[in-house]
């Protein structure tokens, strides 16, 4: 693709004579060359990110801005987080909070990183004639706090709880709802195990689902998850079972559990949904993947 535009902008003189710090636009590019040498899947929009993040720039005052030099400031804060990207810690941890889901999330090895999978899932369970106007929702296995709070958001009538074994991701996503001024209850345990007894129009959970044989495949980044997020098994549906066990008690007349899961066992845990007194169908993700399971009830 040609240059921008403003790459063919004239550089503005030097009068120091001494050699000029890199202007945005030289740090982003040089930034993204390296971060792809690197290996990183995404170089331009990380090097875009982190010059966001470090300048308070917007993208239309970068662009009008991009031939001026960086600040030794910027610049020092700028190569400290560029050679954290390179050693492939996630951007997430970088930033000081990302959008997910209508909320503002701070990421740190403490959970999970929301990923836009599971926006798409909160999107679906939002969109559910089903689930839309739950009064009594969970989200279980919160990690963030990304799904409970992203419900909240959208429908602030609504009760939340969330669980999670972790104390630490609860403690993190404890710090996303105070972020965001939401209102959710958050307990720590097994799954539904903390709120037993209570009653749910609307279960939401993206539980750990990968096969534990990928255990060593997965991207650097993903390492910085805690592994207790990630793995569900032989066949990544371990948790899953044992959650809709404890939903079977828990769904109100009518209620819904939506679960994320993997492309490579969604089919058939929708299949031994059905086998099991649910009525039960998968949906796919954006890229097409069968990843979402949808479940009633069948006999209520
Ligand atoms: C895939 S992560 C999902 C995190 C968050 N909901 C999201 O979508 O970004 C799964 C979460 O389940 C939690 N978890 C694992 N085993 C659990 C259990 N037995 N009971 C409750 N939570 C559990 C993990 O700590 C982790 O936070």
């Amino acid at each position: 693709m040609a240059g921008a535009w403003w790459s063919n902008l004239p550089r503005p003189p030097n009068p120091t004579g001494h050699a000029a710090a890199l202007s945005l636009r030289e740090w982003q590019t040089q930034a993204a060359a390296q971060l792809d040498a690197a290996g990183v899947t995404s170089p331009r929009s990380d090097a875009e990110a982190l010059l966001a993040e470090v300048t308070g720039l917007s993208r239309t005052e970068r662009l009008l801005r991009a031939h001026e030099p960086l600040s030794s400031t910027d610049s020092a804060r700028l190569d400290r987080l560029l050679a954290r990207r390179l050693s492939r810690e996630p951007l997430q941890y970088l930033l000081d909070a990302v959008d997910w889901g209508g909320v503002r999330l701070r990421c740190d090895p403490r959970a999970l990183i929301p990923r836009p999978e599971t926006e798409w899932l909160l999107h679906l369970a939002l969109s559910d004639p089903a689930a839309s106007q739950a009064a009594e929702v969970a989200d279980i296995g919160t990690g963030s706090g990304a799904l409970a709070l992203g419900w909240k958001a959208a429908r602030p009538g609504s009760r939340v709880t969330a669980t999670d074994l972790s104390a630490q991701a609860l403690a993190l996503a404890a710090e996303n709802a105070a972020l965001n001024g939401l209102n959710v209850a958050f307990a720590q345990g097994n799954l539904l195990e903390p709120v037993a007894g209570q009653a749910f129009d609307l279960i939401l959970s993206n539980p750990p689902y990968l096969p534990d044989s990928d255990t060593g495949t997965l991207d650097p980044e993903v390492d910085h998850d805690p592994a207790l997020a990630l793995y569900g098994g032989t066949d990544g549906l371990t948790l899953a079972r044992r959650l809709a066990a404890q939903a079977a008690g828990a769904l109100t007349p009518g209620g819904v559990l939506w679960l994320e899961l993997d492309g490579r066992n969604a089919t058939d845990f929708a299949a031994e949904l059905a086998g099991q007194g649910w009525l039960a169908e998968v949906h796919p993700d954006l890229a097409g993947r069968q990843r979402f399971v949808r479940a009633l009830r069948a006999t209520q």
